[in-house]
């Protein structure tokens, strides 16, 4: 039997296009859209009618960029992709794309697999895999063609991080080669962390301990010497470049460079970079580990070059790096040495809203929202337009979305299992209301209404930015 809903009367946004449109949702997709009060939206009768006057209707959110029960730095992300992903839903994101982990000495299938129990039966939106490759040999390299056969497109390698993530230039340029020719993306984690490990223990023996000498020591110069670096070694292989949670200036002007050269080269940034800054790294009484992440957050005066970047096109993707830890148990255990503190912060929930605040502040325009955290990320994963548009054919991941109402963020409200918000009492206009995933609801008028295990596995094509 066929399940039909209607949502009617709707300010429905796309990447390309804003109308007042009725959207049809038939077995869990979009069957068509026709503008409002038109004979042709009138006729449509369903079992469901959501009434979407005053609001906007927009594609549900894909943040290309999690990492629930990640583990780091002794401990483990502290959302399970249980609660993580419900938590997503209630910021209006209906898809993730999480990052399994190859641990060294070990192969990509068994970690893929790994992930894939952690996940399945679990979520409340759909997921997708990256895999981080830790280990580059010649066996690593062979399962790499398989996973972009099977779905697993994209690949992320660490310049940071020596002794856990780290790869060396010649196992990243092995890697690229590979991905030329398979067509998997490389994701990279562009910090030299090899010149700053020796900042981190000059700056330790100095007896900077503190939460904000992780931002002093990750200097702007040493992430972009790596996006630099990484943006050569990809021209040397022939492969397109995606450079994760770009936060420095100096970062972005490489990629636009590579950018005007002509070059296969993406970028993302995170809303902390957007909305943060070493002015929290530096709050007093270890709350500046709350915001200890890699990169770092920077000095205000970079996030005026990050909105430019999101506005032409130099980035093209907000993504969240989800990594929550909490204050207490967690980032303690850094107290004393900034290096020990787990790296990352919590997100998944706010980012919507808070890319929605960038609109009302005139950063970016209504569209420009829905590329950089629904369409683009879509596109550049291989899931459009399955996901990140609403468009007859489409996943009905579809959020209603109150641009009128006022929220204050806080860690009493929010859904993400963390005992902290990075944005603890910021005052936001906008807010979702209701989510449907695959056309059914998880939020409904701001009640919870999905089930673990509705999400579902999402097998990906390769980067749609190279088709
Ligand atoms: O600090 C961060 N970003 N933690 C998550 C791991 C990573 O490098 O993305
Ligand atoms: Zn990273
Ligand atoms: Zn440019
Ligand atoms: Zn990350």
């Amino acid at each position: 039997m066929s399940s039909r809903t209607v949502i009617r009367g709707g300010l429905v946004i796309t990447a390309s296009d804003e109308i007042h449109a009725d959207v049809l949702i038939e077995d869990g997709r979009v069957a068509a859209l026709a503008a409002s009060g038109t004979p042709a939206a009138a006729a449509w009768t369903a079992e469901r009618v959501v009434d979407a006057t005053g609001k906007y209707v927009i594609p549900g959110g894909v943040d290309v960029h999690t990492h629930m029960e990640l583990p780091f730095g002794g401990t483990f992300a502290s959302d399970t992709f249980e609660t993580g992903t419900r938590a997503a839903a209630w910021g209006g994101t209906t898809t993730i794309v999480d990052f399994a982990v190859q641990s060294v000495g070990r192969s990509l299938r068994e970690g893929l697999d790994a992930w894939h129990g952690k996940a399945e039966g679990n979520c409340a939106i759909d997921y997708g895999f990256h895999m981080i490759v830790s280990d580059v040999n010649q066996d690593t390299l062979k399962e790499m063609d398989l996973l972009v056969e099977e779905g697993v497109t994209s690949f992320k390698q660490f310049m940071a991080y020596p002794g856990v993530f780290y790869s060396d230039d010649g196992q990243i340029l092995r890697a690229m080669q590979r991905s030329a020719e398979n067509g998997g993306l490389i994701m990279m984690h562009a910090e030299n962390g090899i010149a700053i490990d020796v900042l981190v223990e000059q700056a330790l023996a100095r007896g900077e301990t503190d939460p904000r000498y992780h931002g002093e020591v990750r200097k702007a110069l040493l992430e972009a010497e790596a996006t630099h670096r990484a943006i050569k070694l990809a021209q040397v292989a022939g492969a397109p470049l995606y450079v994760v949670h770009v936060s420095a200036a100096e970062a972005v002007a490489e990629l636009a460079r590579a950018r005007d050269e002509g070059r296969h080269v993406f970028g993302e940034t995170c809303p902390q970079y957007l909305f943060l800054s070493t002015d929290n790294l530096a709050e007093p009484g270890f709350e500046g580990s709350k915001y200890v992440c890699s990169t770092p957050l920077r000095p205000k005066e970079h996030q005026a070059k990050l909105w430019q970047g999101l506005r032409t096109d130099d980035l093209q993707v907000v993504s969240t790096d989800h990594c929550p830890f909490c204050f207490v148990g967690q980032k303690e255990l850094g107290r004393g040495d900034f290096s020990k503190i787990p790296n990352g912060l919590p997100g998944v929930e706010n980012r919507m809203d808070l890319l929605h605040q960038a609109v009302v502040d005139g950063h970016i325009s209504r569209r420009r929202w829905i590329e950089i955290a629904c369409a683009a990320p879509a596109r550049m994963f291989g899931m459009y337009p399955k996901k990140g548009t609403l468009a007859p054919g489409s996943d009905a991941d579809v959020v209603i979305y109150d641009p009128h109402a006022e929220q204050t963020v806080s860690a009493e409200t929010h859904h993400m299992n963390v005992d902290y918000s990075a944005y603890e009492g910021r005052r936001l206009t906008g807010r979702v209301e209701t989510v449907l995933s695959r056309g059914e609801p998880v939020i409904d008028q701001r009640k919870f209404a999905g089930r673990a295990g509705h999400g579902l596995y999402t097998p990906r094509s390769t980067c749609q930015y190279l088709q």
